[in-house]
């Protein structure tokens, strides 16, 4: 009874945590008082044991409530007067908010320029046919273009398809074909998308980056309609004074080519080793596209003609925020990306 008042008095007393720690070991640790107690009973005789069994059982159980009620009066207590010192009219903590990927951005700030001049998006396969992204395009198997698009073959074995038939596309123009046999003349249309090449990885080279394509078929179509889209779109998106060039090239899906080249951001045209010392930096290719495609998928060259251009997405991405890398475009550090 003594030792059941005075730990009840004690805890109800204590004001913290660790004292009431304190306490339960003064009772009920090994070398505690009720412990102890108990201990003593063995002397007693027999017959009185029972009853003084129970009774320290019960004085046991009712330290051990007694402190279990207690400490969450003191927790409750405790989290009141921390809630007593907030002050509401501190300022709050500012939640980091993310951006879109620079070329995310880059990509919708495109996609918003031709929509405004009349063309439509489409989307098509990252993993591609030998026919849409060669075949159809002139690129027949002995072509030496394919060896300029190193491709990225997936394995057919198990498959249906025969072996170097299914590839990663190596370039945007695997649309062409399946655009103008779904949508008859006149149409207009890009196809922003993601193309992979077995490419040795550095500053400007990757396995896998982002070009924007299009085309345009309808009635009387010129090289000039070509240049004039192109030019009003890199001068949209670069600034009006940026300069744009045209060059004679040769693609296989195109009669005549052309590469368009700019002004190069980083240097302004004076030459730098991004631009390696040209002062130019080719941002497309580009040309009417070749009557036998569009024999291929029916429509009549006497009747049409269209132009088709496939520009670089990645590529104008380190050109607008002059990256000399086009790792970074890749690199999911937060301290590169916080800075678009
Ligand atoms: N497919 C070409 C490439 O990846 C780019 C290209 C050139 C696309 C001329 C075209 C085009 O549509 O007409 O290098």
């Amino acid at each position: 009874m003594q030792i059941k008042n005075s730990a009840v008095s004690m805890i109800i007393d204590a004001t913290d945590q660790k004292e009431l720690e304190e306490i339960k070991l003064q009772f009920l640790g090994r070398n505690g008082k009720l412990t102890l107690a108990m201990k003593e009973m063995a002397k007693l005789p027999k017959e009185k044991r029972p009853e003084i069994g129970m009774l320290a059982n019960d004085v046991k159980k009712i330290i051990e409530e007694t402190i279990k009620n207690h400490e969450l009066r003191i927790m409750n207590q405790e989290s009141e007067t921390r809630a007593a010192k907030i002050d509401v009219t501190n300022p709050g903590i500012k939640p980091n908010i993310g951006h879109l990927h620079p070329m995310t951005q880059v990509l919708y700030e495109v996609v918003d320029i031709f929509k405004r001049i009349g063309f439509q998006v489409a989307d098509g396969p990252e993993i591609e046919t030998d026919y849409y992204n060669f075949e159809i395009l002139n690129i027949h198997k002995d072509h030496p273009a394919r060896d300029v698009q190193q491709t990225l073959y997936l394995d057919t074995r198990g498959s249906k398809s025969n072996p170097g038939e299914i590839i990663l596309r190596t370039h945007g123009s695997n649309m062409q074909g399946r655009i103008m046999e779904t949508i008859k003349s006149p149409v207009r249309a890009i196809y922003p998308g993601k193309v992979f090449r077995y490419e040795q990885v550095d500053a400007s080279h990757g396995f896998e980056f982002w070009q924007l394509e299009g085309l345009a078929v309808d009635k009387n179509l010129a090289l000039t309609d070509l240049f004039g889209t192109m030019s009003y779109v890199v001068k949209e998106f670069f600034g009006s004074d940026t300069k744009v060039k045209f060059v004679s090239h040769n693609f296989p899906f195109t009669e005549p080519s052309a590469e368009a080249y700019m002004g190069c951001t980083v240097c302004k045209g004076k030459g730098c080793s991004f631009c390696k010392h040209s002062g130019w930096v080719e941002i497309l290719g580009c040309g009417m596209i070749h009557p036998n495609i569009l024999k291929a998928v029916g429509y009549d060259p006497q009747k049409v003609s269209g132009f088709a251009w496939g520009m670089g997405l990645s590529r104008m991405v380190t050109l607008k925020y002059q990256m000399d890398d086009l790792r970074l475009l890749t690199n999911p550090d937060l301290r590169i990306l916080e800075q678009f």
